[in-house]
């Protein structure tokens, strides 16, 4: 299989064969010292993040590489009116592969479309998180032993949570049902149902948590205010999908969410075996080690 100078800026980058060679090689890759030695990655932030900056750099320095990059965009030229084609094609003088969290939808493939190093997307609006997604399945697999047959139940934000339109499309390469809880107003857009129904995936649509909670993975998002236009929209709705303490005590299920929480898990289910989400961090790093070491073409 052969990753070398390729980009991933979508979940359909990689066929169902090649996201479970990156899970292989994931399995190995602590035990892998220094190979990217010599090697840069770059991280270009045009929005705020803790997990997938840090896990990306993270990554990179485990793996024996250097780490550039920027988390405000006022303090570069993309504040003088730099385009994204043209800042990546600046980077890509510096660096040995790039990733780009961005508020607009498609803004990794543009950049994708204009550089000659490899584009990871870390997030583009309300589209898609394709590394949220691989290492969302590591966790199951890692978790469960498994990623096929299993009821997933995604809550919360379904219209701008991109985390929950990759993993919807990843875990649809498997033989796996759905249940989707958010309030109406957040559903899952109609484009994302498409994509399930032409695989003739088996999918329920609620508007309870409650009704979400006989599943083997509840996966939990958070509402995303950023995205909304009218903050009175906002305030209507941030507090519809919670999983309190009792809802939490009714579920056996595997409980992941790709953080930050604002309060849709209550703190006392973190202490609870099933509460995989801080685990799910971990395993960021890891599989992050081994999509890098794939792209850069130091492993195989
Ligand atoms: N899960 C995730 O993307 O988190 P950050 O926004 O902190 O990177």
């Amino acid at each position: 299989m052969n990753f070398r100078n390729r980009n991933f800026v979508s979940l359909h980058d990689f066929s169902k064969e090649e996201i479970e060679h990156v899970f292989k090689t994931a399995d190995s890759i602590h035990e892998k010292k220094d190979i990217c030695a010599g090697k840069i990655l770059a991280t270009l932030f045009y929005e705020p993040s803790t997990r997938t900056r840090l896990s990306f750099e993270s990554a990179m320095h485990r793996l024996g590489g250097n780490v550039i990059g920027f988390t405000d965009i006022a303090t570069t030229s993309v504040k003088k009116g730099e385009t994204i084609a043209d800042t990546g094609r600046s980077v890509e003088c510096y660096s040995d592969i790039i990733v780009l969290r961005h508020p607009d939808d498609g803004a990794a493939k543009i950049m994708a479309d204009y550089t000659k190093v490899p584009i990871i997307n870390g997030g583009d609006g309300s589209h898609q998180h394709p590394t949220q997604t691989l290492l969302d399945m590591y966790t199951i697999r890692q978790e469960l032993g498994k990623l096929k047959g299993l009821k997933i139940g995604i809550c919360g934000d379904l219209k701008y949570g991109r985390t929950a339109h990759s993993l919807a499309e990843g875990l649809s390469l498997y033989n796996n049902e759905f249940i989707f809880a958010s309030p109406e107003e957040l559903k899952l857009p109609d484009y994302a149902k498409r994509k399930l129904d032409e695989k003739n995936i088996k999918y329920e649509e609620k508007r309870e948590l409650k009704d979400t909670l006989d599943v083997d993975v509840l996966y939990m998002t958070r509402i995303q205010k950023e995205r909304f236009h009218d903050p009175i929209e906002y305030e209507r709705v941030k507090n519809n999908t919670i999983l309190t303490k009792e809802l939490g005590q009714k579920t056996n299920a595997l409980i992941m969410h790709p953080l930050p929480r604002v309060n849709e898990i209550a703190y006392e289910i973190d202490e609870k075996q099933n509460a995989a989400y801080f685990r799910q961090m971990k395993y960021g790093v890891t599989v992050r080690m081994a999509l890098i070491s794939l792209l850069l073409g130091v492993v195989e």
